[in-house]
Protein backbone atom coordinates (compact mmCIF):
# COMPACT_ATOMS: atom_id res chain seq x y z
CA UNK A 1 0.00 0.00 0.00
CA UNK A 2 1.77 3.64 -1.06
CA UNK A 3 0.66 6.42 0.76
CA UNK A 4 0.40 10.09 -0.12
CA UNK A 5 0.10 11.40 3.19
CA UNK A 6 -1.09 14.63 4.64
CA UNK A 7 0.15 15.49 8.18
CA UNK A 8 -2.17 18.61 8.92
CA UNK A 9 -5.39 17.82 9.44
CA UNK A 10 -7.01 19.84 12.21
CA UNK A 11 -8.85 17.72 15.46
CA UNK A 12 -12.57 18.40 14.23
CA UNK A 13 -12.17 17.52 10.94
CA UNK A 14 -10.50 14.12 12.07
CA UNK A 15 -13.35 13.19 13.75
CA UNK A 16 -15.77 13.43 10.35
CA UNK A 17 -13.46 10.74 8.17
CA UNK A 18 -15.18 8.82 5.37
CA UNK A 19 -13.51 5.81 3.42
CA UNK A 20 -14.11 6.16 0.08
CA UNK A 21 -13.37 3.65 -2.17
CA UNK A 22 -13.24 3.46 -6.14
CA UNK A 23 -12.30 7.26 -5.52
CA UNK A 24 -10.84 7.85 -9.26
CA UNK A 25 -13.53 6.31 -11.24
CA UNK A 26 -16.85 8.26 -12.77
CA UNK A 27 -19.12 7.96 -9.47
CA UNK A 28 -16.43 7.84 -6.61
CA UNK A 29 -14.20 11.04 -7.70
CA UNK A 30 -17.57 12.94 -7.49
CA UNK A 31 -18.66 11.54 -4.35
CA UNK A 32 -15.20 12.74 -2.43
CA UNK A 33 -15.63 16.09 -4.01
CA UNK A 34 -19.05 16.65 -2.37
CA UNK A 35 -17.93 15.09 0.43
CA UNK A 36 -14.72 17.13 0.82
CA UNK A 37 -17.49 20.64 0.31
CA UNK A 38 -19.87 19.04 3.00
CA UNK A 39 -16.62 18.81 5.27
CA UNK A 40 -15.56 15.78 5.33
CA UNK A 41 -12.46 14.09 5.71
CA UNK A 42 -11.80 11.46 3.27
CA UNK A 43 -9.20 8.92 2.72
CA UNK A 44 -9.52 7.76 -1.25
CA UNK A 45 -9.11 4.24 -2.24
CA UNK A 46 -8.22 3.21 -5.44
CA UNK A 47 -4.64 1.59 -7.01
CA UNK A 48 -3.72 3.82 -9.33
CA UNK A 49 -2.03 6.54 -7.06
CA UNK A 50 -1.15 8.68 -10.10
CA UNK A 51 -4.67 9.53 -11.29
CA UNK A 52 -5.91 9.99 -7.63
CA UNK A 53 -2.70 12.40 -7.09
CA UNK A 54 -3.99 14.17 -10.49
CA UNK A 55 -7.86 14.04 -9.58
CA UNK A 56 -7.51 15.73 -6.09
CA UNK A 57 -4.53 18.10 -6.74
CA UNK A 58 -6.89 20.76 -6.29
CA UNK A 59 -8.79 19.75 -3.51
CA UNK A 60 -8.06 21.09 0.26
CA UNK A 61 -5.49 18.93 1.24
CA UNK A 62 -6.64 18.74 4.69
CA UNK A 63 -9.60 17.14 3.78
CA UNK A 64 -8.49 14.12 1.40
CA UNK A 65 -5.77 11.58 1.92
CA UNK A 66 -5.24 8.75 -0.82
CA UNK A 67 -4.59 5.30 -0.45
CA UNK A 68 -3.40 2.98 -3.40
CA UNK A 69 -4.49 -0.42 -2.44
CA UNK A 70 -5.82 -3.41 -4.35
CA UNK A 71 -9.03 -4.75 -2.61
CA UNK A 72 -8.69 -7.87 -4.34
CA UNK A 73 -5.86 -8.21 -1.30
CA UNK A 74 -8.16 -9.29 1.75
CA UNK A 75 -4.81 -8.09 3.71
CA UNK A 76 -4.21 -4.69 2.06
CA UNK A 77 -8.54 -3.83 3.49
CA UNK A 78 -7.39 -5.44 7.41
CA UNK A 79 -4.16 -2.86 6.59
CA UNK A 80 -6.36 -0.06 5.76
CA UNK A 81 -7.96 0.10 8.97
CA UNK A 82 -4.68 0.75 10.48
CA UNK A 83 -3.95 3.82 9.08
CA UNK A 84 -2.92 6.41 11.09
CA UNK A 85 -5.65 8.62 10.42
CA UNK A 86 -8.27 6.22 11.87
CA UNK A 87 -6.09 5.84 14.89
CA UNK A 88 -6.59 9.42 15.63
CA UNK A 89 -10.14 10.15 14.16
CA UNK A 90 -13.61 9.05 14.08
CA UNK A 91 -15.28 6.73 10.91
CA UNK A 92 -18.28 7.96 10.62
CA UNK A 93 -18.59 6.07 7.05
CA UNK A 94 -17.80 4.03 4.61
CA UNK A 95 -19.01 4.10 1.27
CA UNK A 96 -18.00 1.01 -1.30
CA UNK A 97 -18.15 2.38 -4.64
CA UNK A 98 -14.75 0.02 -6.37
CA UNK A 99 -16.62 -2.10 -8.61
CA UNK A 100 -16.43 -3.88 -12.38
CA UNK A 101 -18.36 -4.81 -15.29
CA UNK A 102 -17.02 -7.50 -17.40
CA UNK A 103 -19.43 -8.85 -19.73
CA UNK A 104 -19.47 -11.79 -22.23
CA UNK A 105 -21.85 -14.34 -23.46
CA UNK A 106 -22.33 -17.03 -20.89
CA UNK A 107 -20.08 -19.71 -22.57
CA UNK A 108 -17.27 -18.10 -23.15
CA UNK A 109 -17.07 -15.84 -19.54
CA UNK A 110 -14.18 -17.11 -17.79
CA UNK A 111 -14.47 -18.54 -14.54
CA UNK A 112 -11.60 -15.57 -13.81
CA UNK A 113 -13.79 -13.22 -14.55
CA UNK A 114 -16.50 -14.52 -12.77
CA UNK A 115 -14.46 -15.25 -9.58
CA UNK A 116 -12.71 -11.46 -10.09
CA UNK A 117 -15.82 -9.49 -10.08
CA UNK A 118 -17.48 -11.21 -6.91
CA UNK A 119 -14.17 -10.80 -5.33
CA UNK A 120 -14.13 -7.08 -5.66
CA UNK A 121 -17.97 -6.49 -6.17
CA UNK A 122 -19.14 -8.42 -3.53
CA UNK A 123 -16.58 -9.96 -1.09
CA UNK A 124 -14.22 -6.54 -1.17
CA UNK A 125 -17.57 -4.72 -0.16
CA UNK A 126 -18.45 -7.38 2.84
CA UNK A 127 -14.36 -7.49 3.88
CA UNK A 128 -14.77 -3.50 4.06
CA UNK A 129 -17.86 -3.28 5.70
CA UNK A 130 -16.77 -6.31 8.14
CA UNK A 131 -13.36 -3.88 9.86
CA UNK A 132 -15.71 -0.89 9.27
CA UNK A 133 -17.98 -2.50 11.73
CA UNK A 134 -15.24 -3.81 14.24
CA UNK A 135 -13.97 -0.27 14.00
CA UNK A 136 -17.46 1.89 14.47
CA UNK A 137 -18.54 -0.73 17.55
CA UNK A 138 -15.15 0.54 18.98
CA UNK A 139 -15.95 4.25 18.65
CA UNK A 140 -19.57 3.92 19.83
CA UNK A 141 -20.87 6.21 17.96
CA UNK A 142 -22.19 4.42 15.17
CA UNK A 143 -21.23 4.88 11.48
CA UNK A 144 -22.77 4.24 7.99
CA UNK A 145 -22.18 1.95 5.65
CA UNK A 146 -22.88 2.78 1.79
CA UNK A 147 -22.80 -0.34 -1.29
CA UNK A 148 -22.83 1.26 -4.30
CA UNK A 149 -24.93 -1.37 -6.62
CA UNK A 150 -26.58 -1.19 -9.35
CA UNK A 151 -29.76 -1.55 -11.08
CA UNK A 152 -28.32 -4.44 -12.93
CA UNK A 153 -28.67 -6.52 -10.21
CA UNK A 154 -32.24 -7.48 -11.63
CA UNK A 155 -30.21 -9.34 -14.63
CA UNK A 156 -28.70 -7.65 -17.67
CA UNK A 157 -27.83 -9.15 -20.59
CA UNK A 158 -24.24 -10.56 -21.11
CA UNK A 159 -23.86 -9.13 -17.45
CA UNK A 160 -24.55 -12.19 -15.62
CA UNK A 161 -21.72 -11.83 -12.90
CA UNK A 162 -21.73 -8.24 -12.38
CA UNK A 163 -25.38 -8.59 -11.38
CA UNK A 164 -24.95 -11.46 -9.71
CA UNK A 165 -22.41 -9.20 -7.33
CA UNK A 166 -24.65 -6.40 -6.93
CA UNK A 167 -27.78 -8.80 -6.26
CA UNK A 168 -26.21 -10.46 -3.78
CA UNK A 169 -25.44 -6.57 -2.19
CA UNK A 170 -28.78 -6.80 -2.11
CA UNK A 171 -29.09 -9.35 0.74
CA UNK A 172 -26.48 -8.39 2.39
CA UNK A 173 -27.23 -5.14 3.51
CA UNK A 174 -30.99 -6.15 4.35
CA UNK A 175 -29.47 -8.46 6.60
CA UNK A 176 -26.59 -6.67 7.99
CA UNK A 177 -29.91 -3.47 8.31
CA UNK A 178 -31.87 -6.26 10.32
CA UNK A 179 -28.78 -7.20 12.38
CA UNK A 180 -27.63 -3.79 13.40
CA UNK A 181 -30.81 -2.24 14.14
CA UNK A 182 -31.33 -0.16 16.81
CA UNK A 183 -27.80 0.49 16.98
CA UNK A 184 -25.73 3.64 15.13
CA UNK A 185 -24.37 1.91 12.46
CA UNK A 186 -26.57 1.99 9.26
CA UNK A 187 -26.14 -0.02 6.06
CA UNK A 188 -27.57 1.07 3.02
CA UNK A 189 -27.45 0.01 -0.70
CA UNK A 190 -27.48 3.07 -3.23
CA UNK A 191 -28.53 1.88 -6.67
CA UNK A 192 -27.59 3.85 -10.22
CA UNK A 193 -29.09 3.65 -13.30
CA UNK A 194 -26.30 4.34 -16.25
CA UNK A 195 -23.96 7.52 -15.56
CA UNK A 196 -22.50 10.02 -18.41
CA UNK A 197 -19.14 8.33 -18.22
CA UNK A 198 -16.06 9.22 -21.20
CA UNK A 199 -17.97 5.68 -22.18
CA UNK A 200 -21.59 7.28 -22.95
CA UNK A 201 -19.71 10.35 -24.82
CA UNK A 202 -20.66 8.01 -28.01
CA UNK A 203 -24.31 8.97 -27.30
CA UNK A 204 -25.68 12.23 -28.93
CA UNK A 205 -25.38 15.58 -27.11
CA UNK A 206 -29.13 15.88 -26.30
CA UNK A 207 -29.55 12.59 -24.80
CA UNK A 208 -26.28 13.04 -22.91
CA UNK A 209 -27.47 16.09 -21.12
CA UNK A 210 -30.69 13.63 -19.80
CA UNK A 211 -28.21 10.81 -18.11
CA UNK A 212 -27.69 10.77 -14.71
CA UNK A 213 -24.80 12.62 -13.54
CA UNK A 214 -21.87 11.45 -11.05
CA UNK A 215 -23.19 14.22 -9.48
CA UNK A 216 -26.37 13.79 -9.10
CA UNK A 217 -25.30 10.37 -7.12
CA UNK A 218 -22.73 11.95 -5.31
CA UNK A 219 -25.33 14.68 -4.02
CA UNK A 220 -28.13 12.08 -2.54
CA UNK A 221 -25.27 10.47 -0.70
CA UNK A 222 -24.29 13.64 0.54
CA UNK A 223 -27.79 14.23 2.27
CA UNK A 224 -27.92 10.02 3.23
CA UNK A 225 -25.11 11.06 5.54
CA UNK A 226 -25.95 13.99 7.06
CA UNK A 227 -29.72 12.33 8.17
CA UNK A 228 -30.12 11.28 11.72
CA UNK A 229 -29.31 8.07 13.31
CA UNK A 230 -33.09 7.29 13.32
CA UNK A 231 -33.47 7.50 9.52
CA UNK A 232 -32.83 4.31 7.42
CA UNK A 233 -33.40 3.97 3.83
CA UNK A 234 -34.01 0.50 2.17
CA UNK A 235 -32.51 0.30 -1.27
CA UNK A 236 -31.94 3.68 -3.17
CA UNK A 237 -32.84 3.10 -6.46
CA UNK A 238 -31.73 6.59 -9.06
CA UNK A 239 -31.71 6.88 -12.37
CA UNK A 240 -32.28 9.64 -15.38
CA UNK A 241 -36.05 10.25 -15.71
CA UNK A 242 -36.28 10.69 -19.30
CA UNK A 243 -33.29 8.27 -20.74
CA UNK A 244 -31.71 5.24 -18.61
CA UNK A 245 -29.09 3.49 -20.68
CA UNK A 246 -29.47 0.52 -18.43
CA UNK A 247 -32.92 0.06 -19.73
CA UNK A 248 -31.57 0.09 -23.32
CA UNK A 249 -29.03 -2.93 -22.57
CA UNK A 250 -31.13 -5.00 -19.19
N1 LIG B 1 -21.09 4.04 -14.36
C1 LIG B 1 -22.33 3.58 -14.30
O1 LIG B 1 -23.15 3.82 -15.21
C2 LIG B 1 -22.78 2.78 -13.10
C3 LIG B 1 -24.15 2.47 -12.97
C4 LIG B 1 -24.57 1.76 -11.85
C5 LIG B 1 -23.67 1.37 -10.89
N2 LIG B 1 -22.35 1.67 -11.03
C6 LIG B 1 -21.43 1.23 -9.97
O2 LIG B 1 -20.83 2.39 -9.41
C7 LIG B 1 -19.50 2.09 -8.99
C8 LIG B 1 -18.52 3.05 -9.63
O3 LIG B 1 -18.68 2.99 -11.04
P1 LIG B 1 -17.86 3.94 -12.03
O4 LIG B 1 -18.63 4.09 -13.27
O5 LIG B 1 -17.43 5.17 -11.28
O6 LIG B 1 -16.62 3.00 -12.33
P2 LIG B 1 -15.17 3.39 -12.86
O7 LIG B 1 -15.14 4.77 -13.38
O8 LIG B 1 -14.74 2.27 -13.73
O9 LIG B 1 -14.32 3.34 -11.51
C9 LIG B 1 -14.06 2.13 -10.85
C10 LIG B 1 -13.23 2.44 -9.61
O10 LIG B 1 -12.93 1.21 -8.94
C11 LIG B 1 -11.53 1.16 -8.70
N3 LIG B 1 -11.07 -0.22 -8.73
C12 LIG B 1 -11.25 -1.14 -9.70
N4 LIG B 1 -10.65 -2.29 -9.37
C13 LIG B 1 -10.07 -2.08 -8.15
C14 LIG B 1 -9.28 -2.89 -7.28
N5 LIG B 1 -8.97 -4.17 -7.58
N6 LIG B 1 -8.85 -2.36 -6.12
C15 LIG B 1 -9.13 -1.09 -5.80
N7 LIG B 1 -9.87 -0.28 -6.57
C16 LIG B 1 -10.33 -0.78 -7.74
C17 LIG B 1 -10.92 1.97 -9.85
O11 LIG B 1 -9.66 2.52 -9.50
P3 LIG B 1 -8.24 1.95 -9.96
O12 LIG B 1 -8.39 1.42 -11.35
O13 LIG B 1 -7.33 3.12 -9.80
O14 LIG B 1 -7.96 0.89 -8.95
C18 LIG B 1 -11.92 3.12 -9.93
O15 LIG B 1 -11.62 4.08 -8.96
C19 LIG B 1 -19.24 0.62 -9.37
O16 LIG B 1 -19.47 -0.18 -8.25
C20 LIG B 1 -20.27 0.37 -10.44
O17 LIG B 1 -20.63 -0.98 -10.51
C21 LIG B 1 -21.88 2.37 -12.11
Amino acid sequence: MINIPHNNHNTAIKNKIIIVTGATGTIGSAICDHLIKAGYLIIAVARNAEKGKQLFENSNKEQISFRSLDLLNNKAIEQLFTDPLLQQGTLRGVISCAGILKRGQTETFSIEDWDTTMQLNTSGTWYLFQNAIKKMKKQSQGGMLIAIGSRWNKGAKEAAAYAASKSALQGMIASLQKEFAGTKIRPMLVSPGSVASPMSKSVNKAIQAELLSPNDIAAMITYVLATPHRVIFDEIVIKAYNYDLTDQHA
